[in-house]
């Protein structure tokens, strides 16, 4: 089991990316950990779709990136907790701001801003713009993070998309192979078995979940999928932040008892009994220990952002 602290989201444009990284923000804050949700989208600035109706102003990415120098405090005053969770921040663009808005930035500036990111918060989650070859951050947070995960879709968008983009991560220091491959937004009936051998297996399936279009339209987030339907999404959710970013083991399954071993003399018997049923269970293995997280140098900045400094109101 892995335990990541950052994690990059990426994808097609629609493909899931800021649900998935809000969605999995919600399963860390369960936890108790504070997570800040990067979003790199200069052309659709996120945190006002998420958050309609909260003010912006002042809290612009843009404008911490063109600063001459980042400090956490300069990184907290900019974020916007996340409706009522004390564990969830966004730091993103600002309502109206566009590609021209700031003055460019270096790449090293980025990379000081993710570089503070890890100090600041337990889990950083970015978001990434989908056209990442404009976009610095993104690109420097494809490279850096602890763990990436490439959301597909099963439609040709998706397929074209990542003929495009893949080349552009073809160098060794992007580590593409390492990418967790992500199903996302898979509808009943859509041949997903035939998208997955397509992008060379995937890790997890999120299935569509009308509800979520629902939260997203109502600026709600913020709240938990309820319906009986959102439970096999709820739990894929939790099998990603666990595996990948918490480090927990999956629950393991109750022993299935084995039949008794037939005899196999008959061409029926065989049918029924696949080597698989009949073959003796394999031995658990011994549960590895939890690795423990490094801890964070000043756990207090946050504390600050909850209680009243650096934007919460
Ligand atoms: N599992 C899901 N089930 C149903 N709808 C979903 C699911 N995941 C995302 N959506 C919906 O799909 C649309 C696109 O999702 P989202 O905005 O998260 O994608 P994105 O990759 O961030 O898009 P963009 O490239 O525009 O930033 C939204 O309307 C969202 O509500
Ligand atoms: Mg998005």
């Amino acid at each position: 089991m892995n335990t990541n602290q950052l994690l990059a989201v990426w994808g097609g444009s629609g493909a899931g990316k800021t649900t998935t990284a809000v969605k999995l923000a919600m399963e860390l804050a369960n936890h108790k950990k504070n997570v800040v949700i990067l979003m790199c989208s200069f052309t659709t600035p996120a945190p006002q779709t998420l958050l309609p109706g909260t003010a912006t102003e002042g809290k612009s990415l843009g404008e911490l990136l063109c600063l001459p120098s980042i400090s956490q405090d300069a990184i907290l005053s900019r974020c916007i907790p996340f409706g009522k969770s004390s564990y969830i921040s966004l730091l993103g663009y600002k309502s109206g701001d566009n590609a021209f808005t700031y003055a460019k930035y270096s790449k090293d500036r980025a990379v000081d801003l993710i570089t503070l990111l890890r100090h600041v918060a337990d889990y950083v989650i970015i978001d990434c713009e989908n056209v990442f070859s404009f976009d610095v951050l993104s690109a420097v947070a494809l490279e850096n993070a602890d763990a990436v995960l490439r959301l597909c879709t099963c439609d040709l968008k998706s397929l074209s998309y990542f003929k495009s983009s893949l080349p552009l991560l073809a160098d060794a220091r992007y580590r593409a192979a390492r990418h967790i491959k992500v199903l996302s937004i898979v509808k009943p009936g859509q041949d997903s078995g035939e998208y997955k051998n397509t992008f060379g297996g995937v890790s997890y399936t999120l299935p569509y979940v009308p509800e979520l279009e629902e939260q997203l339209r109502a600026g709600q987030m913020m709240n938990v999928l309820c319906t009986k339907q959102a439970e096999p999404y709820n739990a894929v959710i939790r099998d990603i932040a666990n595996g990948v970013l918490l480090g927990i083991e999956p629950e393991a399954k109750p022993k299935k008892v084995l039949p008794a071993l037939p005899v196999l003399s008959g061409k029926k018997l065989i049918k029924d009994f696949s080597l698989q049923k009949i073959l003796p269970l394999k031995k658990p293995q011994p549960k590895q220990k939890q690795k423990s997280k490094p801890e964070k140098t000043d756990k207090r900045l946050f504390d600050k952002l909850r209680i009243g400094k650096g934007g919460r109101p």
